[in-house]
């Protein structure tokens, strides 16, 4: 029906910040909060679909969605990739550290007299692994600037393959990091930039999965 866009479709969303450990009481992490990747679960379920929530985040699970917690990037891919082949719309709201450290101490470090380096190593692009591998699926990724947005964003919707890019401005004092409103540019490829004036995240998850089943219908 109209009211239920996304009947019978499945939709896959990442939420919150990624930790990698250091030690066993220790990570590394950002600023994210899981409050837009939520809300693109809670609005995308009452569009109709099939949700399921993969999460680092600490808000609470939403009612009527599968969701499933996880804490690194690497977790975060494996759950996702499972999942990967029967799924129609991917939303990557997660905010993936790029990096983890390259060792994961056993016991928890000491304190020395030297400095104490710690490691890094690349993690995987989750969002162009997918991009690699797609069939049918709409993706949809995020890009958190304070610059330079739609040069960037424009950059990731090319280099990760993606069908959309959902820029927010997280220098902008309603957008970003732990708000409960957002303001964004939503790209695509061979379409003009479509700007959501600040409103609530559940509003503006609703904006961008509706823009997504329009260019879905187009396809
Ligand atoms: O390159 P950047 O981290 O800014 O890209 C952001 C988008 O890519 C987000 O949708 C994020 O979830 C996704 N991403 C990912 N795996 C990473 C880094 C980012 O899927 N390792």
């Amino acid at each position: 029906t109209t009211n239920l866009p996304l009947k019978g479709k499945k939709v896959l969303v990442s939420a919150g910040g990624t930790r990698e450990r250091i030690d066993p009481v220790r990570y590394l992490t950002n600023e994210s909060s899981g409050k837009m990747g939520h809300s693109i679960a809670e609005a995308a379920r009452d569009l109709g679909a099939k949700v399921t929530l993969v999460t680092a985040s600490k808000l609470e699970y939403p009612f009527g969605v599968e969701t499933i917690p996880v804490s690194s990037a690497r977790e975060m891919q494996e759950i996702i990739m499972k999942d990967f082949d029967t799924t129609d719309i991917v939303v990557m709201a997660a905010a993936v550290s790029d990096y983890r450290p390259k060792h994961q101490a056993d016991h928890k470090i000491k304190k020395t007299e030297d400095d104490l380096q710690i490691l890094l190593e690349e993690n995987p692009d989750i969002l162009a692994t997918m991009g690699n591998q797609k069939n049918k699926q709409f993706l949809i990724g995020f890009a958190a600037e304070t610059d330079r947005v739609e040069e960037y964003a424009k950059g990731k919707l090319i280099r990760k393959k993606a069908d959309m890019i959902v820029a927010n401005d997280v220098s902008k004092e309603h957008a970003g990091f732990n708000k409960d409103t957002n303001e964004v540019i939503i790209f695509q490829t061979n379409k003009n930039p479509i700007h959501i004036e600040t409103k609530s995240k559940k509003e503006v998850a609703k904006d961008i999965l509706l823009e997504a089943i329009k260019s879905i219908q187009q396809i």
